[in-house]
């Protein structure tokens, strides 16, 4: 979603920002516009499409005089994707000028007040909005004014806002929308997001809803929601811009699948200890956990779908009732939640809009959140009652491969942790599942370096219309996953259905010679499966399976079969997930899509 970078030093600003637009250009974005102080007078360039026509209009900046502006990436949420509608807005007088993150909710109402007072509107934004109530409250003192703003504003945002009363400064706030501050020698910033500043700066503080900053090159003011002046704790970037660029990869997507196995190491190895899992932020003591009667993994996305096949771990490693759910639907549909109830939020940005929305909403309701978080300092990390790091390092292709995992193994990790408090598992058994998850990383590696067979399957593939999914129980939750991976970066249609759905109405769908994804890993359900195989082959459709290495009565069923390691039955998604992230991504290359960056979709949804 729209991606904010502000800067204010002695270095001429243009391509600076456009540095660190192009580091956020992952979160997805239709249009992109910059606005500059240069000799006290605001001047903005916005273009929709790529940043490239913002590039070539200024020479890569360099056209641009000034040392203090502030840019945007958009990704159209109220009006089509247009130059007019592109950020940066100013105001009527063009005293201010804007970049927003977010919702205004009440802009309708807002706009039509503001039209009453002699307002006149250039584009169809919500954010406009902003930049002409700046200017209708200014009183000569811009934190002033924000104040009175933002009392009238309801929704979300990052701001960025620049005025040619202040030469020297700008100003930034943010409510429910991600904003960074990076402090450098002689020059500081804003961003959305670390990636944008990182080869300026590894030193960054992380605002909190309702506060405003006020940026001069050699100094950083943060004023609280009581306009105090307060201290922020300086946090220091523990990754560099290398973790972030593409390093001989053709696409970030096919370079964080390939790191799985190291994001998976760092996840899970320092975690275990003797045999057990030590969790070093979390608390959960066996009384509480007795005393805890329902358990809520609430999600979005993929996120969503490693809640799916956390109901079937946690129900069974820690015996308690567990029910999962779309953060989208949660918040809206009053959840019984009560002081027994834990709540699991997962999110890898920890900015989700639907997710911060229902970790708040169970938190008010007096549950306790444990979130599973790859951002550090982002809203969910800071908010939810513990926080359980997915060590993935920056994930930048929108469609998640390397966060997936690694929030699978943070799934993994907490559901043997609780049952380790509560006694649920022989000893025997803890040692065995415990091996089995220290050897993850070392089976993904073995399966990422068989990635040919893969190919070769998207090679024979890549051309269908419809794909379909089936699986059962921790099948099912990880063939949600493929077919999500497939159809948003490949642009195929395809669907997931539990097998045991499937005459129900789906298997109507299919045709002579339609593909049909079967994990089948699962050895309890295995024949089960062997029949929705044979059910679906009587119809014409063509199988590929993926099975445990050993299982030769699928090679008799299946069309083809990709096999993976065998390992515990509970960590079977681990490993059935790679061959099909690989899928998706190959199939998509064959196409020649852009896989970075699908069509339409955002990184981090940071709006309802
Ligand atoms: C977007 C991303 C998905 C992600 C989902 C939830 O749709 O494209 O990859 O799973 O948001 O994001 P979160 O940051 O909360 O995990």
């Amino acid at each position: 979603m729209c991606g904010i970078v502000g800067y204010i030093g002695k270095r001429q600003c243009a391509p600076i920002l456009l540095d660190g637009l192009g580091r956020l250009a992952y979160r997805g974005y239709d249009s992109a516009g910059m606005a500059v102080l240069t000799e006290g007078k605001i001047q903005v360039i916005k273009a929709k499409g790529r940043l490239s026509v913002l590039e070539e209009r200024t020479k890569n900046g360099t056209t641009v005089e000034g040392s203090i502006g502030i840019a945007h990436t958009r990704w159209a949420t109220h009006g089509e994707p247009s130059d007019v509608n592109s950020h940066p807005h100013i105001s009527q007088s063009g005293k201010f000028a804007v970049v927003h993150n977010g919702i205004i909710e009440n802009y309708r109402k807002l706009r039509t007040f503001l039209t009453e007072k002699g307002f006149t509107f250039m584009s169809e934004t919500d954010t406009e909005v902003f930049a002409h109530l700046i200017e209708y409250y200014y009183n000569g003192n811009l934190v002033e004014t924000m104040w009175k703003v933002m009392r009238k504003i309801e929704g979300s945002y990052a701001l960025g806002v620049l005025c040619d009363d202040y030469p020297d400064s700008f100003l930034a706030v943010r409510k429910d929308s991600p904003l960074i501050v990076g402090i450098g020698e002689g020059e500081n910033f804003i961003a959305s997001d670390v990636p944008a500043i990182l080869k300026y700066t590894k030193k960054v503080c992380y605002l909190e809803d309702n506060e405003i900053v006020v940026l001069k090159k050699d100094n950083v003011t943060v004023y609280n929601a009581d306009g105090e002046t307060i201290d922020k704790e300086i946090c220091t970037i523990n990754w560099d811009v290398a973790s972030a660029e593409k390093g001989g990869y053709e696409h970030f997507m096919f370079k964080e699948i390939m790191e799985q196995s190291k994001a998976l190491q760092d996840t899970i190895h320092p975690r275990i200890k003797d045999g057990e899992i030590v969790l070093d932020n979390i608390v959960l003591t066996s009384e509480y956990l007795n005393s805890v009667d329902k358990i809520f993994i609430v999600a979005c996305g993929s996120a969503y779908h490693v809640g799916v096949a956390g109901k079937y771990v946690i129900e069974s490693l820690v015996g308690k009732p567990t029910e999962v759910d779309l953060a989208s639907e949660f918040r809206y549909r009053n959840p019984i939640v009560t002081d027994r109830t834990l709540i699991i939020i997962i999110s890898q940005s920890g900015e989700t809009a639907d997710t911060i929305a229902a970790m708040r909403e169970a938190k008010r309701l007096g549950g306790r959140v444990i979130s599973i978080v790859n951002v550090v300092g982002s809203t969910i990390a800071k908010e939810s009652d513990e926080v359980l790091y997915t060590w993935a390092g920056p994930e930048i292709a929108v469609a998640t491969t390397k966060a997936y995992s690694t929030q699978l193994a943070c799934m993994y990790l907490l559901g043997i942790y609780m049952s380790q408090k509560l006694g649920k598992l022989s000893d025997a058994e803890q040692k065995a599942l415990v091996a089995a998850v220290k050897a993850l990383p070392e089976a993904v590696e073995k399966i990422l370096s068989c990635r040919e067979n893969v190919q070769f399957m998207a090679s024979r593939f890549y051309n269908s219309k419809n794909i379909f999914f089936i699986g059962r129980n921790l099948d099912y939750a990880v063939a949600l996953e493929g077919s999500l991976k497939l159809k948003e970066i490949s642009y195929i249609h395809s669907e997931a259905y539990a097998a045991g759905e499937l005459k129900h109405g789906t298997i109507s769908l299919i045709e002579d010679g339609t593909l049909v994804v079967a994990p089948a890993t699962g050895e309890r359900l295995f024949d089960k499966m062997l029949s929705n195989i044979r059910e679906v082959k009587a119809r014409g459709a063509v199988v590929m399976a993926i099975a445990a290495e050993g299982n030769t009565a699928i090679a008799e069923e299946a069309d083809y079969c990709l096999y993976v390691p065998k390992t515990h039955p509970l960590l079977t998604p681990s490993l059935t997930v790679i061959p099909m992230q690989l899928f998706g991504y190959y199939v998509a290359s064959i196409k020649g899509c852009d896989i970075d960056k699908p069509r339409n979709l955002a990184k981090s949804v940071t709006v309802e």
